[in-house]
């Protein structure tokens, strides 16, 4: 199968669409034939070998953590999900490092997998599994309900886009950092108060927060401007002991928990109309077109997601 990969870690010249084995799935697995993936910036940050404390993979490794497409094949113990479903995921990140996303065909454990909505594309559906899964999960761990006010970092990136529609579906009120040019982009989605970060510090303009969705590594200000009982969480960076242990308020860090049932709530969501997905470009599954997703990921102003489709072909992309 074709598959984009890396021999070692460096700058996104390592990437390369080569010929290499189909994963082989297991009894808890399904094998599904990608039509689209998605660049997260974990996938930049993988290529740089900053995971290589959390993950020693073995070269050649496939990065690439959002899968759509059908499936071709199930393992003896799935019985929910069948040959030819429509379906999108984030898969595990395997110990190896072979069975990434940019590929053809990836393997994924059932219980990481929900339906494609019908009425929605698989370009659309590969733009949501791992950055609207953090979003969900992060406001729940944030307890945020309605009436509160929740502010989420970087609203125009991948996550902040759904991070915004989601505390807005709860009912929360929700002010969001963005640059002069997403203003209006981050309005549309639901923000009710929009900070330009270049001009301003988010502590000389908010205060009195129940939580703050901290994804630019804020961290000390995002603390400041919680109210007494408020709840921050940051999945952009590590935390000190004494942050962690701010007096009367929640400090913590999060990881999203991959699982089919809150990518099932995301997709009723989307099927609903309720949880726009804005693509901010389509790159194609050749080794051009995926160092130019990267990079596209590494200007770190992405609006929204950055798409690869699987099958197009080098001939196709000229
Ligand atoms: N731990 C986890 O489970 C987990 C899961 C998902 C993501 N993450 C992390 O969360 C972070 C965000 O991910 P993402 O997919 O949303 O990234 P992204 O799509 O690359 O974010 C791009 C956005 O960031 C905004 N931005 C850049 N610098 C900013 C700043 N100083 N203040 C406010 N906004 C800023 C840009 O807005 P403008 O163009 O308007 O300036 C742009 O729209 C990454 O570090 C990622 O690794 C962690």
């Amino acid at each position: 199968m074709r598959a984009a990969i890396i021999n070692q870690y460096g700058d996104s010249n390592e990437l390369e669409v080569v010929d290499i084995a189909v994963p082989v799935i297991k009894a808890d697995e399904v094998l599904v034939e990608n039509v689209a993936t998605s660049i997260n910036p974990i996938d930049y940050k993988a290529r740089q070998g900053l995971l290589q404390a959390r993950f020693q993979w073995q070269f050649p490794v496939v990065l690439g953590w959002d899968v759509a497409g059908k499936i071709v094949a199930v393992g003896d113990d799935v019985d929910n999900f069948h040959v030819g479903d429509a379906v999108f995921a984030r898969p595990d990140i395997d110990l190896l490092g072979k069975n990434g996303s940019y590929a053809e065909y990836t393997a994924v454990k059932a219980d990481k997998l929900a339906l494609k909505p019908e009425n929605i594309s698989f370009e659309t559906a590969a733009a949501v599994p791992l950055a609207g899964l953090t979003a969900l999960q992060m406001l729940r761990q944030l307890q945020v309900k309605a009436g509160q006010k929740v502010l989420i970092q970087a609203g125009a990136g991948g996550v902040g886009i759904y991070a915004i529609q989601l505390a807005k579906k709860i009912g929360a009120y929700v002010a969001t950092t963005a640059s002069q040019r997403n203003r209006d982009f981050v309005e549309r989605l639901g923000a009710d108060q929009v900070i330009d970060y270049h001009l301003n510090n988010i502590v000389d303009v908010l205060s009195d927060y129940d939580a703050v969705f901290d994804m630019v590594g804020d961290i000390d200000n995002g603390i400041a401007i919680l109210k007494r009982g408020g709840h921050f969480v940051t999945v952009s960076a590590k935390l000190t002991e004494k942050q962690k242990q701010t007096a009367g308020k929640t400090v913590t860090e999060g990881w999203l928990d991959t699982n089919g049932k809150d990518l099932a709530i995301l997709a009723d969501a989307m099927a609903d109309g309720t949880l726009d997905v804005v693509l901010d470009s389509v790159y194609p599954l050749t080794t051009r077109g995926i160092r130019s997703a990267h990079e596209r990921s590494e200007t770190h102003h992405a609006r929204g997601k950055i798409v690869v489709q699987v099958k197009v072909t080098e001939k196709e992309e000229k």
